[in-house]
């Protein structure tokens, strides 16, 4: 099963965003993970919508933008239209996500559902036939550089015992050369990495670590 890589921005360089995104195409990435915080949602906020329309305009990789943002529908046409392939929002701040997911869809996204390490995975089975992509949080959203949590790594074969064989089963946090492999033999087939990549000090080396 091949696995999609996912570098977190969140990581990089702010100062230097157009360099580090090409360190990560020439280290193999497919995807750029890129987090938007509102400083409700989690206790942080990030990168919002102009940075993902100059980030359009200087890659070809899947934009993968992860919204931790508190009423995530009306930021969907936003997104969008900055250039973002695919948007995951929260399973806990969505107050109808069939709504949110097909806001997305129409939007002509893929749309992705996450959840954070305290909800259950049950919670997301309604709408594990409507996504194309379900990011199980393995830390707290918030902060880059957090240690894996390794119980949330339980709940991705429950997902897939219970989702279409195509449905994408993405982690994000604390994700690094040994905690990826427990999550690709779990069933995970995108990784999220953001200070195991963009602090390793050898971009492509992280890269490759997490991809074989
Ligand atoms: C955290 C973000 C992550 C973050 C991961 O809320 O969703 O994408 O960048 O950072 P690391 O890989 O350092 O745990
Ligand atoms: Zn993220």
């Amino acid at each position: 099963m091949s696995v999609i890589l996912s570098p977190s921005l969140l990581s990089a360089d702010f100062a230097n965003l157009g360099h580090d995104i090409r360190l990560v195409e020439e280290a193999g990435a497919d995807w750029l993970h890129i987090d938007v915080m509102d400083g409700h949602f989690v206790p942080n906020i990030t990168i919002g919508v102009p940075v993902v329309k100059s980030i359009r305009k200087i890659t070809n990789l899947v934009l993968d933008v992860h919204l931790m943002i508190e009423n995530p529908a009306d930021f969907v046409l936003p997104f969008a239209k900055a250039g973002a392939d695919l948007i995951t929002f929260h399973y806990e701040a969505a107050e109808n996500p069939e709504e949110v997911i097909s806001f997305i869809h129409k939007a002509g996204l893929k749309a992705g559902i996450s959840i954070k390490p305290k909800t259950p995975p049950e919670s997301i089975f309604p709408y594990l036939n409507d996504v194309d992509l379900v990011l199980v949080m393995t830390v707290e959203p918030g902060f880059g550089g957090q240690s894996f949590i390794h119980e949330c790594a339980s709940k991705i074969p429950l997902i897939k015992e219970n989702a279409p064989d195509d449905l994408i089963i993405q982690v994000d946090g604390g994700i690094n050369n040994v905690t990826s492999k427990i999550c690709t033999s779990l069933g995970a087939n995108s990784l999220v990495a953001g200070s195991y990549i963009f602090g390793s000090g050898d971009v492509e080396a992280a890269c490759r670590s997490l991809l074989h």
